[in-house]
């Protein structure tokens, strides 16, 4: 068999992957080394030597100033001329069918702890609805809306391609058309042992992880997503993270600004709650756009304040994007893009040596992953739209507290609650000026405040306090 993989994994002094190669079937043996084919082991070693025997030092650059950004209301009458020109231009190129909405789901949920594709997890406050229905739901009503159906592209993991496809077929693709969605899969990186050691994470398998999530822009070019948008007219892409049930799936007014400043990737941002948020930092490097990430951003930096006592580092990040499709193939020509390598410390479940497996309790190695952010410095023209984070950002990241599934759904009811308050419904609040009821607006039917404002104009209506409704 393998005498020249032997010899490979030698030269790297990863020849223990094998250990177990006599106790494994045809099948098995086939598996694993198909998984060592496909690595370059001299690329991955020098990988490991950078990033996993040396910890990568961060090198802040000198000259790091804060990025301008649009603020969401106008700031004078030229800018309200182009935000209502962004808002129209937006409006059109949905409607003629040049939008594509694309969700990165490729991600293993590790903090969540569910045992499934994360958009398959339940999170709307009444009729416990997926994210996955949720934002499917609100796709098929843009594509009414603005007279063009949007197609969806969404980015597994090979950890849960086949539960996403399946999930998505059980429940008849939530009234979409079957056409109208393209999965497609992530490449996936080998976890590393904090010795340098390739990981088993079964005696016929490497520890396999999504190379983050920075993968998207090669993953769309090596699935033929990206030939696909070409040959449906797509020409920018409407970015949004599978655990944010409350961004607007196809924003008109931020593609509309996109197109008109022709950027070439466009990110929404949030004005910090405090300098340590844990949000990425949008800073001017050499005239370049960049995410700092809040961990590598120096304290006193994080900190600095203007006279009027705002942080100067306000804009954080979303990851909510509009990317040109013309910029991916740019930065994909050829089927070749290198973004940096970041280091994640987890606890990742191996073989030991004994053939036992093991569940750690500490850090036992890393995960190498790429970020899609890294793309921007690499745009000639980009652009910043500040959100409301009330409208825009209720990530599901962990099971309880902070950017969990409770509070999501706490600013899911706040965002409809205040909807409906707009279109003229009487809501009952608690002593904290929180909605006093338990509601939700169905996305088929309300995609935005305007078709809430329609469905109420000749309804005038009283919601009693604790009550508990769903409109659709
Ligand atoms: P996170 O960084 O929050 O990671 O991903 P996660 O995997 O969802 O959760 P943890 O950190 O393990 O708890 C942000 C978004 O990027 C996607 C995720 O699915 C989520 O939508 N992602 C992340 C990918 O699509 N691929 C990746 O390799 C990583």
């Amino acid at each position: 068999m393998c005498s020249k993989i032997k010899k490979e994994l030698s030269t790297f002094e990863q020849e223990h992957i094998l250990d177990f190669i006599t106790e494994l079937n045809q099948d098995q043996r086939e598996q694993l080394l198909s998984q060592i084919e496909q690595i370059n082991f001299e690329e991955l070693d020098e990988l490991i030597k950078k990033y996993v025997i040396n910890k990568p030092e961060i090198k802040i650059p000198e000259n790091i100033s804060p990025s301008p950004y649009f603020s969401e209301i106008p700031e004078n009458d030229d800018q309200k001329k182009l935000y209502d020109d962004a808002n129209k231009k937006g409006k059109e190129l949905l409607a003629k069918g040049k939008i594509a909405a694309l969700t990165v789901a490729g991600g293993q949920g590790s903090r969540l702890g569910f045992d499934g594709p994360k958009g398959s997890y339940p999170v709307t406050p009444v009729e416990n609805k997926t994210l996955f229905q949720y934002f499917s739901e609100s796709l098929l009503r843009a594509g009414n809306k603005f007279g063009a159906p949007v197609k969806w592209y969404i980015m597994t993991s090979t950890v849960n391609d086949k539960d996403t496809r399946d999930f998505f077929k059980e429940n008849k693709y939530f009234g979409l058309e079957e056409s109208q969605l393209f999965f497609f899969t992530q490449g996936t990186m080998p976890a590393i042992g904090l010795d340098g050691k390739l990981l088993l994470s079964e005696k016929d398998s490497l520890a396999l992880a999504p190379n983050g999530h920075g993968g998207t822009l090669l993953a769309l070019y090596n699935s033929g997503a990206l030939e696909d948008m070409r040959d449906n007219g797509i020409e920018h892409i409407s970015y949004f993270q599978v655990d944010n049930p409350l961004v607007s799936v196809v924003n008109p007014f931020l593609i509309g600004l996109h197109a008109l400043q022709q950027s070439e990737i466009s990110a929404r941002a949030l004005i910090k709650t405090g300098p340590f948020e844990k949000l990425g930092n949008f800073c001017i490097v050499d005239n370049r756009l960049e995410i700092i990430e809040y961990s590598d951003m120096p304290d006193d930096l994080a900190q600095e304040r203007e006279d009027d006592g705002k942080l100067r580092f306000r804009a954080g990040s979303p990851a909510i994007h509009v990317i040109s499709r013309k910029f991916v193939e740019r930065l994909t020509t050829g089927g070749r893009l290198q973004l940096p390598w970041h280091r994640a410390d987890k606890k990742i479940p191996y073989i030991n040596q004994n053939g036992e497996k093991i569940n750690p309790e500490e850090s036992n190695g890393v995960k190498l992953e790429t970020f899609i952010f890294d793309a921007i410095p690499m745009a000639e023209k980009t652009m910043i739209l500040e959100a409301q984070r009330e409208n825009e950002f209720a990530p599901v990241k962990n099971q309880t507290g902070v950017d969990s599934a409770e509070s999501c759904r706490a600013m899911l009811i706040a965002r409809d609650a205040k909807w409906l308050e707009a279109a003229g419904i009487t809501v009952p609040k608690k002593a904290d000026g929180s909605p006093d009821c338990i509601i939700e607006l169905s996305p088929a039917k309300f995609f935005d405040l305007e078709d809430v404002k329609e469905y109420f104009k000749e309804k005038s209506s009283v919601i009693e306090p604790k009550a508990i409704i769903y409109y659709e």
